[in-house]
């Protein structure tokens, strides 16, 4: 029998541990796959999504900076993509390239089974207006929350954002703003992280006065990329938690869309973690 072929696709992507996880998943479900890297150069996406196809390549997670891309290329996508307006799954099937952006389950999976914060009636500020944002602000908001601030260094992108789930947000009856990073009120049970700042060494954009005590700072990076927020929130009393639980849940969600199987999140999370240190 054939081995299935998947991969994950970004610039950079050399870093990624998407194959190993998906080895391991493999492994703990019985399932018969190959999972490698593909560095795609930045004008050659589309081309590089349809020799994978033509490989016969069954499906491909997808990085930055091509989740946009892989939405818009897509023949079928899910409610939850097309609210993003990225994906960092896809699925060749039948002809079809089906789509869907499973970071906002993965997130909400950590969050509330691995580091036990149910998100129902919290007040949650979530930073940052780009691709890693607009993955998880929909599933944010179905879980309930009474309150989402959506902040944003360019605000209108902010304000773009949140007009587009304005209505998801109506349904779930979630209070949901945009504002900038300065002047922000109130304070908040969970800051999420989904910028890049980090990347420059820089703490949190934010004041540390959004920070309620005890409140959960959770940096969608992870290893020395989430360092300086995870140090900010340490340093102001806040429970700091980095994204590689959220790396692990999105990336079970995607093996449960190709496969039909759930893979157990929990110990491949420990593995990874005692694995990269
Ligand atoms: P990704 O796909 O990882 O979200 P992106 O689409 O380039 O990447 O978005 C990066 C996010 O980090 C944006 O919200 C960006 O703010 P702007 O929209 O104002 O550009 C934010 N960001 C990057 N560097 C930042 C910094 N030094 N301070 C605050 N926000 C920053």
């Amino acid at each position: 029998m054939p081995t299935d072929l998947y991969c994950v696709m970004g610039n950079p992507v050399a870093h990624s541990q998407s194959p190993w996880i998906h080895a391991r998943f493999a492994e703990l479900t019985g399932q018969r796959l190959s999972y490698t890297r593909r560095h795609i150069e930045l004008d050659d996406f589309a081309c590089a999504l349809r020799a994978f196809a033509a490989e016969g390549g069954c499906g491909c997670n997808v990085t930055v900076p091509f989740k946009f891309q892989a939405a818009s290329l897509a023949t079928h996508t899910s409610a939850r993509g097309l609210l993003a307006q990225a994906c960092n799954t896809l699925r060749f099937h039948d002809g079809r390239i089906e789509a869907d952006n499973t970071d906002g389950l993965g997130l909400i999976d950590d969050i509330e089974h691995n580091a036990g914060l149910a998100l129902q009636g919290k007040r949650i500020l979530l930073i940052g207006a780009g691709g890693a944002a607009a993955g998880v602000l929909g599933p944010l908001i179905e879980a309930g929350p009474a309150h989402i601030t959506l902040a944003n260094r360019t605000v209108v992108k902010a304000q773009a954002l949140v007009a587009r789930h304005l209505s998801l947000a109506a349904l779930h009856k979630v209070e949901l703003l945009a504002h900038t990073l300065q002047g922000l009120e109130g304070q908040f049970d969970l800051i999420i992280n989904a910028t890049s700042s980090s990347l420059g060494g820089h703490g949190a954009p934010v004041d540390a006065g959004v920070l309620q005590p005890g409140a959960l700072a959770y940096d969608m990076m992870y290893g020395a990329s989430a360092k300086p927020f995870l140090d900010w929130a340490r340093a102001h009393g806040a429970v700091a938690r980095d994204g590689l639980g959220m790396l692990v849940g999105q990336a079970a969600e995607a093996f449960f869309i190709w496969r039909g199987v759930m893979p157990p999140t929990a110990q491949v999370l420990h593995e990874l973690r005692r694995q990269i240190g």
